[in-house]
């Protein structure tokens, strides 16, 4: 016993647990999954996978996204990123949803399945009854040689090392990097993308580590601090617009993974449509308030939380004025296009879960009922 608890922490490499340690690799895993990929000097993005199928991706006259958790999410996110750069309609689908309710997908369709560990049984049924209609199936996986990265008829894989806590996030971000990378690709191969565009935009993507290197050193003592006020709490409620609303929804499932705690992310301008009725002096909201990306609209959504009280913890570019003004705890991250925010945007929502749950005292790295595989139906 003595032995293994030295080993484990010897592979925590000096963090509490794998999930903060993991936190903290993101700079590198996403440099890693960008690494031999983002060429921004030759102005080219390089990924075998799209560009040996490139005709049969650029004539699709629909891609399907399937996926379960938070890879789920990462896929919304992909579909926001597909549809504005390569304007090829996405649908995103719950591989459990997908596999039991015959959908429309035929030798024309293009379907990418997204998984961390390619094994999720709900992920490989779909993906089987894909093939089984014909379409071409892409697979974005984590775990090299897993059983969707074989079955698939080409994929890319995320560069993020071994995860070991269960709820994910270094996965996350690099399936977000992974996305972004071939969004780019397929926009600038079909013309939807100027070249102008898309050189700024590959330059930004080729920021992306340092800048969650830096909103990880301005984010952790912050979101530790902030944590301390929320232990207590029931419910929370996660609002982003745009890009940011899938990232909302992966906030929330990494709060009730972790904490317990009831959460739920929304699209901010959906809060008038029923969760605004739930405001008041005891709801804390996270609200992700990057400048880019309708600002101007999340700015009157705090206003009306802070109306009725709530608790706004707000997620905004370092030197925001307007909602820090109003908001009850502000956090500050670097500011980067809106199309690369949720990767910024996630660190802060992970820690901040991480320690509200920390403060709890819960088992952080195998939170009770779930599993980092689920390889049942
Ligand atoms: C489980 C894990 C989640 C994960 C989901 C999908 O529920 O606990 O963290 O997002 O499965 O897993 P996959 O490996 O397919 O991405």
């Amino acid at each position: 016993r003595q032995l293994k608890l030295t080993l484990e922490q010897i592979e925590k490499g000096g963090y509490e647990h794998f999930m903060l340690k993991e936190i903290f690799e993101q700079p590198k895993s996403i440099h890693d999954t960008l690494r031999g990929r983002l060429l921004v000097e030759e102005g080219i993005i390089k990924m075998a996978g799209i560009w040996d199928n490139l005709e049969r991706l650029n004539q699709a006259k629909k891609i399907t996204i399937i996926a379960c958790g938070t890879s789920w999410h990462a896929g919304l996110i992909g579909e926001y990123l597909i549809e504005e750069f390569a304007r090829i309609p996405v649908e995103v689908e719950y591989a459990s949803e997908f596999r039991y309710r015959n959908p429309i997908i035929t030798e024309k369709d293009i379907v990418i399945a997204i998984s961390q560990s390619g094994e999720t049984a709900d992920t490989m049924a779909a993906i089987k009854l894909a093939k089984e209609r014909g379409a071409f199936v892409y697979g974005i996986c984590n775990v090299v040689d897993s059983s969707i990265a074989r079955v698939t008829d080409a994929g890319s894989y995320t560069h993020a090392g071994p995860e070991i806590g269960v709820a994910s996030t270094k996965a996350f971000t690099a399936q977000l990097t992974i996305l972004s990378l071939i969004a780019l690709k397929l926009g600038k191969h079909n013309g939807q993308l100027s070249n102008q565009e898309f050189m700024r935009l590959i330059t930004e993507l080729d920021t992306i580590p340092q800048k969650v290197q830096e909103a990880l050193e301005s984010t952790h003592e912050i979101t530790k601090e902030i944590a301390k006020n929320f232990v207590d709490a029931q419910n929370f409620l996660y609002l982003g617009r745009g890009y940011n609303f899938p990232a909302a929804l992966e906030g929330a499932l990494k709060l009730k993974e972790i904490s317990y705690i009831h959460a739920e992310g929304y699209p901010a301008a959906e809060m008038k449509h029923g969760p605004i009725a739930l405001i008041d002096e005891n709801m804390p909201i996270v609200i992700i308030a990057p400048k880019q990306g309708h600002y101007d609209k999340i700015v009157s959504n705090v206003q009306e939380i802070k109306a009725r009280k709530g608790k706004v913890i707000a997620v905004v570019n370092k030197g925001d004025t307007q909602v820090a003004s109003v908001a009850d705890y502000v956090i500050e991250i670097p500011e980067t296009s809106e199309c690369f925010s949720p990767i910024i945007a996630s660190v802060p929502l992970q820690l901040l879960s991480y320690y509200v749950a920390v403060y709890r005292g819960n088992n952080v790295d195998q939170p009770r009922n779930l599993a980092k595989s689920v390889t049942v139906e």
